[in-house]
This record gives structure tokens, sequence and C-alpha cells, in this order.
């Protein structure tokens, strides 16, 4: 996959492609990627890309040119264009998998009051928000979208850590432990160490169910649940209860 980013300040998205798995996505070739300052494009001494709001009113807007320079010179009418805004609809991890099939995206960096409606109207395919609440940068909800899509994309993370992690079959992950056995009176739980495992798979889905009853019961009424986790669930209510 090849993604161009378009970002008044370059340097906060450096780190994010130079470490961690992105760096080795980035190296073995499955990830290409170009952050553009489109600063360059202004061509007014100040070098301004932003003016205040027509009709008044707070903050300042980012104006069409030089964002839609920049554009252009992306070829960005014939790709797919995300623009990540609060105002936008709610990114998912059903939404990350649509998008880490795509071959080439564009992803613009907002700031302060937002873009020219025009501009959005022009280019931007996605307008994706991360969740309900303002960041006071676009870079942050950037690399937060790449980051949940490009570690779905073949060959960069195993499939197996893919299977059992939280929303992939709409649960939440269950708790993991690592060595050594017992940390600060808190020991591993004995079921981890049986070597039994279909003990360990049968606690392993009380727990993604019991997570998510606690943490994110919304999450729960959505999910499809089998006939073995209807059961379970209704133990953990009844136990919940008592
Ligand atoms: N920029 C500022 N806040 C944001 C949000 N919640 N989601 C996506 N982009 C944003």
């Amino acid at each position: 996959m090849h993604i161009d980013i378009l970002s008044l300040f370059p340097k906060m998205l450096e780190g994010f492609f130079t470490n961690s798995i992105m760096a080795r996505a980035v190296e073995k070739g499955v990830v290409s990627y170009r952050i553009t300052d489109w600063r360059s494009y202004a061509t007014d001494r100040h070098h301004s890309c932003d003016d205040v709001p027509y009709g008044g009113g707070a903050g300042m807007v980012l104006k069409c040119e030089p964002l839609s320079k920049a554009l252009e010179d992306l070829d960005a009418r014939n790709r797919r264009v995300v623009f990540p805004t609060p105002s936008g609809r709610l990114f998912t991890q059903a939404y990350a998998q649509e998008l880490s099939r795509e071959k080439d995206l564009i992803f613009i960096c907002g700031h302060y009051e937002g873009l020219d409606q025009r501009v959005i109207d022009t280019y931007v395919d996605d307008e994706i928000s991360i969740g309900d609440y303002v960041l006071s940068c676009g870079e942050t909800s950037t690399t937060v979208i790449i980051d949940a899509l490009f570690r779905l994309i073949d060959g960069v993370i195993s499939s197996d850590s893919l299977q059992d992690e939280s929303f992939s079959d709409g649960l939440l992950e269950y708790p993991q432990y690592t060595r050594p056995e017992s940390y600060c009176t808190k020991s591993v739980p004995d079921v981890l160490l049986s070597g039994h495992h279909e003990r360990i798979a049968t606690w392993r889905d009380f727990r993604m169910l019991e997570k998510t009853m606690l943490s994110r019961p919304e999450v729960l009424v959505r999910a499809s649940l089998d006939q073995d986790r209807r059961r379970r669930l209704i133990e953990l209510i009844e136990r919940t209860k008592g």
C-alpha cells in the first residue's frame, strides 16, 4: 500500500513511520509513504495556509489554496482521499479492514477550525472521526487510522495475532499474562499453567464475555453469540447478581 500524507507539521509524523512495526513494514516494502508539507505550495510572502471564516466566528479555516494545488499534484481526484475530522463517520475495526484493502490512500491532516468545505467537496472521499472528542491536530488522528489499517495488511503481522484480539469477533480481548508466575503477591491463573487447551479456551471465552459485559455492554448487544456463549453469559450474570 502507498500512503500520501499532506501535513503542515510533518515532523509530528516522522517518528510513526520510522519506528516499531511500521518501520519494518516500510523496510519490507509492504507499505510506502510520502509526507508533503503543503505549506511549500503557498506562494504569498508569509506562506499562509489559513484565513478567517466567512460569516465570522472564532478560529481560522484552512484555505482552498495552497492545499488544492498539493492535492492536484498528487492526482487526488483519481485516488481515495481521507480527511480525519470530528464531524466524520465513526472509525471502527470494520472500517479499518475496509481501508486496509486499498492499494493507495491520501490523508489530509487538518488543523484549527477545519477545511474550507469546497476542498472537502472536491477531493475528499472519507471524512472519518476517531471518537467523540476534539483533538488539536489531524496528525494524531491520521496516525491512529493508519496504525489500525496497516497492521491488517497481509505480511505485516502474523494472522494468529490478529485472530484473538479485541473486536476481531465482536468481543473485547481476554487478559494476558507472562513470566514470572508470581508478581507482587498476584499469581497467574492456574488454568493457564495447566497445559489443558480446551479448559484454557473456555476460560478465555468467559473472560472475554466478562470484560465486554463490564467495559462495553453495548458491544455485547451487537455481537453474535452462539449457544455456548449465551449459556456462559447467563452464568456470568447470575454470578454478578450473587
Ligand atoms: N481531528 C480533531 N479531532 C478529531 C477526531 N475526533 N477524529 C478525527 N480527527 C480529528
